[in-house]
């Protein structure tokens, strides 16, 4: 079968793109599954299950199905708590624009790059980088810009540990929206930058920001008011949500990232 996603040169040509935009896990027929089937009634997955790479994606979007769902609940629920009242008060604003931005943005622009994610397993490469990077812009506006104006309604700034895992957020993401352009045209830019450490930076960047803001949110929902308002057994399985669906998140980029400096290093 010609397909023209199989085969690095080729694919590169077809896109256009340059020589390290094939740098990612994404293939659409990694094992060759498809193409390399004999009979049409012969299953793909016959061959996935032999190699034991089928488990291994059973178990990838599973996990990958289950950070979905609790992202949404944590999401739903901060969201829920902000509109209490029927209408948004500054810390509202805050807590809807942080959690929008980093656990439900950011977090889908690190999943859609993962294999089996779900929604964004039918995009060419060229469409998941795309997708990843107009959902880091936008997750990282928004959550930027919900923690500085919860910052500038306070006289005394970074005195809990909320703020200051907040504060390590917004510093990480900000670095990692700088160097993810330089990682987007790594080509461009290898004169003065090689393009994998501008990629490996970008990764570890992106994701302790990621990390930072699941760890902020956690002592978000340990706030007096929000306690009251959700009773502690909801808050306390809240926050096991957040620290498991940011668990989850993070794999696929701290193995990738780890991959890429071993590469380096040899
Ligand atoms: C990803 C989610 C969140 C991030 C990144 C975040 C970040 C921040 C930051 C940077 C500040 C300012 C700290 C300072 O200037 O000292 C702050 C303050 C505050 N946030 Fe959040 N926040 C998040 C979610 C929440 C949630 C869910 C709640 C409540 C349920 C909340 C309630 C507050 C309150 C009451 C303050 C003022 C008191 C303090 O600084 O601890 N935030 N937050």
């Amino acid at each position: 079968m010609d397909n023209p996603f199989h085969g690095g040169v080729r694919f590169r040509q077809t896109l256009k793109m340059p020589p390290n935009a094939m740098d990612s896990n994404f293939n659409a027929d990694p094992e060759n599954n498809i193409s390399n089937l004999k009979d049409i009634n012969q299953s793909p997955q016959v061959r996935l299950e032999n190699n034991g790479s089928y488990y291994l994606k059973i178990f990838q979007s599973s996990l990958n199905l289950l950070a979905h769902l609790l992202i949404g609940v944590t999401v739903g629920a901060s969201v829920l708590f902000s509109y209490r009242n029927g209408s948004l008060s500054l810390t509202g604003i805050h807590i809807v624009l942080c959690v929008i931005g980093y656990q439900l943005l950011m977090a889908e622009a690190i999943l859609c790059l993962c294999p089996n994610s779900g929604w964004a397993d039918g995009l060419r490469l060229v469409d998941k980088r795309r997708v990843h990077w107009i959902l880091q812009i936008l997750g990282s506006v928004l959550g930027i810009f919900g923690s500085i104006i919860k910052s500038l309604d306070k006289s005394v700034n970074w005195n809990t540990l909320h703020g200051q895992y907040g504060l390590v957020a917004m510093v990480f993401t900000s670095v990692s929206l700088v160097n993810g352009l330089t990682s987007l045209y790594a080509y461009e830019f290898r004169k003065y930058l090689p393009g994998n450490i501008s990629k490996i930076t970008h990764i570890c960047f992106g994701t302790i920001a990621f990390a930072a803001s699941g760890i902020s949110l956690c002592y978000g929902f340990e706030k007096h008011n929000f306690i009251e308002w959700a009773t502690p057994n909801v808050t306390y399985t809240l926050i096991g949500f957040t620290a498991c669906f940011t668990f989850i998140i993070i794999i696929n980029p701290s193995i990738t990232f780890f991959n890429k400096t071993l590469r380096v290093f040899k």
